[in-house]
């Protein structure tokens, strides 16, 4: 399977999030990496509600305690692990997830 690195694990502050670009079906996307530990979490960075980036604020990509991600439009909540909305006005739609993984303290994405 091919894939792609993205990003020094240590890049990513433990907890928080990264905007960045990935190929993603041939084509350079706009994504974001959210680390937790040395798990890695990643997603198209486009809010399904409104069709517009989830970092309004450019590189702000949770609620206040880090516990969802919210996209800074209108405040949808989305799970962290999988995407899932959870509150707001995405209300039963998904964030787009990618496949990104860890390997010798760097972040890839399967493409
Ligand atoms: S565009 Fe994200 S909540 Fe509306």
């Amino acid at each position: 399977m091919a894939e792609q690195k993205l990003v020094d694990l240590d890049e990513i502050e433990d907890g928080n999030a990264k905007a960045m670009v990935g190929r993603v079906d041939g084509k350079q996307r706009n994504i974001f990496v959210v680390r937790k530990g040395e798990t890695v979490y990643a997603y198209l960075n486009w809010c399904p509600h409104a069709q517009d980036f989830i970092d309004q604020v450019p590189g702000i990509f949770f609620n206040r305690d880090r516990t969802l991600i919210r996209c800074g439009k209108h405040g949808a909540l989305f799970n962290i692990e999988d995407g899932a909305c959870v509150g707001g006005p995405a209300e039963g739609q998904k964030l787009v997830s990618l496949k990104a993984f860890v390997r010798d303290g760097a972040v890839y994405l399967e493409a």
